[in-house]
Order: C-alpha cells, then structure tokens, then sequence
C-alpha cells in the first residue's frame, strides 16, 4: 500500500511534495517490519514534511528547492528539510531481498578504498553501533575517495561537500519496535538484507561520471575539486 496520495504537500510547490515510498509498507520484512516502515514513514517522515511546510510559509524557501533550503536555511527550517532528504534517501537504500555485495566500479572502488567488502562491512557495522545518541550512518565520496561517516541528528553530507552514495537511519524509531535497543542487529539485517547495491551503485557511477576527467573520485585527487553541489544531481538523478 503506497500511502502518498494521502500525504501530499497540499498547495505546495510541486517539488516539495513528500516522495512516495518506494515499496509496499509490508516490503522489507521480516528485517523491517510493515509497522515501523508505516510509522516511520507515516508520523516521522511525513512529519518533517508537514512542519516544513508551515515553517516556510510565506517565506523565500516557499518556492525553492529543498536542496537548496538545505544549503542556505539553519535552525528548524534547516533540520526538517534535512530529515526529509535524509529519509528519501533512506528509504532508496534499500529494497526487498537486498543485501549481498555490490558489483561493477562501486566494487572496485570499495576494493580499492577498504581492501574488501567484508571489510567495508565491518567497518560500517562499528562506525553504526558506536555512533552515541540519533544520527544517520553513511557511505559517501569525500575528496579523492569512499569514506564511512556518521552524522548528528538531521546532518547530512551535503552540508559537507560530500556525495551520499548509501545511508542507515540511526535514529531508534527505525529499529525499536523490530530490535528494541539491539542498534548493531537491526545494522546487520539493514546490510546483510536489505542494501540495495543497485542504488548505491548508480549513485557512485554519477559521482564518477561528474567528477573531472570522468574519473571515479577514487581514482584521482583532481576529484577533490568536486563542487559539493553535485550531490544534488546523483540524487535527483537515482530516484
Ligand atoms: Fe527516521
């Protein structure tokens, strides 16, 4: 059940509208169930949209794009229309019987950046379960390569100059009605799972198809001139 019509940015701007959910609520389980997904997307995600929605009302971010209010905006604005990329972003990272390991160039530069999946993985699962109070866990190109990172609260890398390739909600209301204050399990049903690597894989090859010289930003440090804007393109363009 695709709950978007329901949840519209009524007589907002077309580009403001809360995006649907890329799959039935139902569709991630057993790892998630259909009551977080729902709830998740229902009072949290949706929540964001609508306090944002009066929150810029009548104001200048009213008709831009939610990157670039992301961008420009601080305090409340600032963290709702974070939570709301965040979440889209989110949700597009993983899929039904996910999982497994990426293939093509992300593999190669997971190979090159980490030695190995498996220890990309490890990585991944540390940075999560360690990561102190709500957050967002997330694989991204920084500079001239793939790093993990943490962020705080609503932060995303876009704040940073850095391009989300994959990303876990830290926060308990995507885990504790499933794992209750198991963090490191619900991390390991979200990567062993539910990763969709197809995702990841095509936000890499934008990052890589944007950065100079058509070069993977793993392959060369020219790439650390990126523009930071370019996240915006690999997402709008992955989704
Ligand atoms: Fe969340």
């Amino acid at each position: 059940m695709h709950l978007a019509r329901e949840l519209l940015f009524h007589g907002a701007m077309e580009h403001l509208r809360l995006k649907p959910l890329p799959y039935d609520t139902h569709a991630l389980e057993p790892h998630i169930s259909g009551e977080t997904v729902a709830l998740h997307y229902e009072k949290h995600h949706a929540g964001y949209a609508r306090k944002l929605k009066v929150l810029i009302a009548d104001k200048p971010e009213e008709t831009a794009s939610l990157e670039r209010i992301i961008l420009t905006s601080d305090g409340a604005i600032l963290d709702n229309a974070a939570q709301i990329w965040n979440h889209d972003f989110y949700w597009r990272s993983m899929q039904p019987d996910g999982g497994g390991a990426p293939s093509g160039a992300l593999n190669g530069a997971i190979t090159r950046n980490f030695g190995s999946c498996e220890k990309l993985r490890r990585d991944f699962l540390e940075a999560g379960a360690s990561h102190f109070g709500s957050g967002w866990l997330w694989l991204v190109t920084h500079r001239d390569g793939l790093r993990i990172t943490t962020t705080h609260d609503a932060d995303l890398p876009l704040r940073h100059g850095d391009t989300a390739i994959l990303c876990a909600d830290l926060w308990e209301h995507a885990y504790y009605l499933d794992y209750r204050n198991e963090r490191a399990r619900y991390l390991e049903a979200f990567f062993d799972r539910l990763v969709n690597w197809e995702f990841a894989g095509a936000n890499w090859s934008r990052a890589a198809a944007k950065a100079p010289g058509n070069q993977a930003p793993g392959a060369s440090r020219q790439s650390m001139a990126r523009p930071a804007r370019l996240e915006l393109a690999t997402f709008r363009s992955a989704t």
